[in-house]
C-alpha cells in the first residue's frame, strides 16, 4: 500500500495542464487552455483546463476534475493506479506500506487483469528470446521479415509456445488466478493455451500497458486464421483502440498528421524506417471512437490502401463518418501487389514518403472520381452519384471546407454549384429538424447540454430551465462561496467572504430548493466552526457530490482577459477575479430577493387563510409590511424596479 504522505506529494506536484497535455491537444486561450473533449464527441473545443485552479472542466459533457480524476476517467484507472501513473510521470518515488491479507484480496480486479497481461507479455518475450523453439521459429521469422531487435523489444513482440499448456502451467505455478486468465482469453475453458505456436503482437493502451494480444500463424495454413486476437475484456475494447497509437502519438502531434495502415506489420515496418506517426486499425473497419482518438492529436489522417484492395469502394462509403468529425482525409493507393510493409522494404523510406506526397488524394474528390468512372456516362447512374456525393458533402461541418469541395465537385460532375448547394441544404435542414425532434423528446436539460454546441447557449438554456426554482441563485451563492470564500470581503481585511455569506444565508437555508447546495453550505459552516478557512483541497477531499459540484461551478466558460498584466485595469469595473465584494453581495442579495418573494407569497396565502382570525391576521399583516420593506431595500441594492 502507498503511504498517504506520498499520495499527497503526487497530488501536489501534478500539474493538470501537463498531465492532460499527454492526451489532449491543448491550445492557450486567455488564462485557460482549451481542447477537444476526450470524453464526448465534439467539433468545437469546450474542454477547458485552468492551470491557475489546477482543474479541468468540459462545458459540453460536464466532466470535470483534477489531474488524478482525469487519469482515472481517461485511462479507466482506479485511484491508486492513477496515483502510480502520475508518480511515474513526475519521477516521484512512492513509499510503500505493507498490505494486509485482506487488502491484498480486495485489490481491484482490473489491477489483476493488467498485471496478468503484463506477465503474459513478458512470458511471450522470454519465449521469443530465450527458448530454442522461440529463437529458431519466432525470432528467425521476425528477423527474416527485416525487423530489428530494437523494434521487436520496443513493441513487445513475442512468441507463444507450441506447448498447449505453456501459459497455463506457468501461470498456475506462479499463483495467478486462472479465472482471470480465462477472462483475458489467454487460456480456454478447457485450460488450454489460446495462442499456440504464433508470433505475438502486444496491443497497448494509451499509457503503454498491455491490454491484449494478436498472434500470427507460422507458416501457411489456409484452414486456420492468419491472426487471432484476445477477446474483449474489462480492459480491452477493440473499438476504442488503435494499434501503435501509444508509440505514435507524439510524432502524430509533431507531424500534424496520422498515417493509418491496415496491419500490425505495416506499423512496425514504417516505424522502424523512421515514419513514427503510424497506427493500424487492425483489419476491422474504422470506428468513430478510433477517429476521435486520432483527433486528439491531429486533424489530418492519411489512409494507406493496399494496391490490390478490392473493397476500396465499400470502405469509402463507411468513411463519411470521418468527415463528420471534421477531419481532413487523404487517401493513398499503393502500387499493385504492395502493402505499406512490402513497399517501404522495396523502395526505402524516402521514396516511400515521396510516393505518399505525390499520390495522396483528397477523399471527397477521390470518391467523386471513382464513382464517375463507374457510371461512365450513364445519366441515371450519374444522378445517383450526385446524391451520394451530396450526402458526403453534407457531412463536412466546416462551411469553408465545404464550399471548397462543392466547387471542385461541381467541376468534376459538371453540375452547377447552386444545385449542389441546394441539395446539401435540404439534407442539413432535415438533420436539424430531426435533431430538434429528438431534443424535444429527451429531457430538457440533458438534451440541451448534449446537442447545443455553443457554450453560452448551453448556459443560457440550462439557466432558463432553472428559473422556476431558486436553484440558480443558490448555485451562484455556493459558487462564490467555494471560489472566493477564502478571500477578504472588505478592503480592511477584517472579514472573509465565507463569513459574510454564512451570516447572510444561514437563516434562509431551510428554504433552499437544492439539497446539494444546502449540504455544501453546511459543510463549509462545519469547517468554519473548526476554525478552518475552506480551500480548494477541502472540496477535493469532500464526498463525491460536493467534489463534483465544486468542479462544475468553479470553472466558467467565460474568459476574462488578463487585463492587469496588460496594464489595462478598467476604472468602472474591477477584474472579476478581484471583485469578490461585489460578487458576494450580488449573489447573496439575489438569493435573498428570490426567497423573500416566496415568503411574501406564502405569507399572503396565510393572510387569506386567517381572515376570520383577527389576532393572527394582524400579526401576519405586520409581517407582510416588514417583508415588503425588506424587499424594497434589496431591490434598491440590486437596482430592480418593482
Ligand atoms: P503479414 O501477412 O504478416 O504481413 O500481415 P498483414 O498485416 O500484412 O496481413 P493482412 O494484410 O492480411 O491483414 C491486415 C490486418 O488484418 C492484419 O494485420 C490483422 O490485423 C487483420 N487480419 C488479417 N487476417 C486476419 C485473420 O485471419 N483474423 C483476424 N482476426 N484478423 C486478421
Ligand atoms: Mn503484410
Amino acid at each position: 500500500m502507498i503511504s498517504k504522505r506520498s499520495i499527497e506529494r503526487v497530488i501536489e506536484t501534478a500539474k493538470v495542464e501537463e498531465v492532460i497535455g499527454n492526451f489532449v491537444n491543448l491550445k492557450r486561450r486567455g488564462v485557460n487552455l482549451i481542447g477537444l473533449c476526450p470524453f464526448h464527441d465534439e467539433k468545437t473545443p469546450s474542454f477547458t483546463v485552468s492551470p491557475a485552479k489546477n482543474i479541468y472542466k468540459c462545458f459540453g459533457c460536464g466532466k470535470g476534475g483534477n489531474a488524478v480524476s482525469f487519469v482515472m476517467e481517461h485511462e479507466g484507472y482506479g485511484y491508486i493506479e492513477a496515483i502510480k501513473f502520475l508518480a511515474q510521470m513526475y519521477h516521484i518515488e512512492l513509499e510503500e506500506i505493507e498490505m494486509t491479507g485482506e487488502q491484498k484480496e480486495a485489490e481491484a480486479k482490473r489491477d489483476s487483469l493488467f498485471i496478468i497481461n503484463e506477465w503474459a507479455k513478458n512470458r511471450f518475450a522470454k519465449n521469443l528470446f530465450n527458448t530454442q523453439h522461440g529463437v529458431n521459429i519466432g525470432l528467425a521469422y521476425f528477423k527474416e521479415r527485416g525487423f530489428r531487435e530494437s523494434i521487436i523489444k520496443k513493441f513487445d513482440l513475442g512468441f507463444a509456445s507450441a506447448d498447449s499448456r505453456d501459459i497455463f502451467n506457468a501461470a498456475k505455478s506462479e499463483g495467478y488466478n486462472i479465472d482471470f486468465l480465462k477472462e483475458l482469453g489467454l487460456v480456454s475453458d478447457k485450460e488450454l493455451d489460446f495462442f499456440r505456436n504464433r508470433v505475438m503482437f502486444t496491443i497497448h493502451n494509451l499509457t503503454g500497458k498491455a491490454i491484449g494480444f494478436a498472434g500470427r500463424i507460422m507458416g501457411d495454413n489456409p484452414k486456420m486464421p492468419k491472426y487471432i486476437n484476445s477477446p474483449e475484456s474489462e480492459i480491452y475494447n477493440k473499438r476504442k483502440i488503435l494499434y501503435g497509437l501509444y508509440f505514435a502519438k507524439n510524432e502524430i502531434r509533431k507531424q500534424n498528421h496520422c498515417i493509418l495502415v491496415e496491419g500490425y506489420t505495416d506499423v512496425l515496418s514504417l516505424f522502424q524506417s523512421g515514419i513514427e506517426n503510424v497506427v493500424a486499425s487492425s483489419g476491422t473497419s474504422l470506428t468513430t471512437d478510433q477517429i476521435r482518438l486520432i483527433k486528439r492529436y491531429t486533424d489530418t489522417i492519411k489512409i494507406l490502401y493496399d494496391g490490390d484492395a478490392a473493397g476500396i469502394n465499400a470502405a469509402l462509403r463507411g468513411m463519411d463518418m470521418i468527415l463528420a468529425q471534421n477531419m481532413i482525409v487523404k487517401l493513398v493507393i499503393l502500387p499493385e501487389k504492395h502493402d505499406p510493409d512490402s513497399y517501404i522494404k522495396e523502395v526505402g523510406p524516402s521514396a516511400f514518403m515521396q510516393y505518399i506526397s505525390e499520390n495522396e488524394k483528397d477523399f471527397i474528390l477521390f470518391k467523386t472520381n471513382l464513382l464517375l468512372k463507374e457510371a461512365s456516362g450513364d445519366p441515371v447512374k450519374k444522378a445517383y452519384i450526385l446524391k451520394d456525393i451530396v450526402a458526403t458533402l453534407a457531412k463536412v461541418p466546416d462551411a469553408l471546407n465545404r464550399a471548397m469541395y462543392i466547387k471542385e465537385c461541381s467541376n468534376l460532375l459538371d453540375v452547377g454549384e447552386k444545385i449542389i448547394n441546394a441539395e446539401i441544404n435540404k439534407i442539413i435542414k432535415k438533420e436539424i429538424r430531426e435533431k430538434n425532434q429528438r431534443r424535444i423528446r429527451n429531457e430538457q436539460v440533458d438534451s440541451t447540454l448534449e446537442l447545443v454546441d455553443d457554450q453560452s447557449k448551453v448556459v443560457a438554456d440550462s439557466q432558463a430551465f432553472l428559473v422556476q426554482s431558486d436553484e440558480y441563485q443558490e448555485m451562484e451563492v455556493v459558487r462564490v462561496l467555494m471560489d472566493k470564500g477564502h478571500t477578504y470581503y472588505d478592503e480592511n481585511n477584517n472579514r472573509l467572504v465565507v463569513d459574510f455569506i454564512l451570516d447572510e444565508v444561514m437563516q434562509i437555508l431551510d428554504y433552499f430548493d437544492n439539497h446539494i447546495y444546502k449540504k455544501i453550505i453546511l459543510f463549509v459552516k462545519n469547517l468554519r466552526e473548526k476554525g478552518k478557512i475552506p480551500e480548494r483541497n477541502d472540496f477535493f477531499n469532500a464526498d463525491e457530490e460536493i467534489k463534483e459540484k465544486y468542479f462544475e461551478l468553479i470553472m466558467t466558460p467565460y474568459e476574462y482577459a488578463d487585463w492587469q498584466s496588460k496594464g489595462m485595469e478598467l476604472q468602472t469595473q474591477k477584474h472579476p477575479d478581484k471583485n469578490q465584494f461585489n460578487e458576494a453581495n450580488q449573489a447573496v442579495w439575489r438569493l435573498q430577493y428570490k426567497k423573500l418573494n416566496k415568503l411574501i407569497k406564502y405569507n399572503q396565502e396565510n393572510i387569506i387563510k386567517n381572515s376570520d382570525n383577527p389576532e393572527e391576521y394582524k400579526t401576519l399583516i405586520k409581517v407582510h409590511i416588514k417583508l415588503l420593506k425588506e424587499r424594497k431595500n434589496l431591490a434598491t441594492l440590486l437596482n430592480i424596479v418593482i
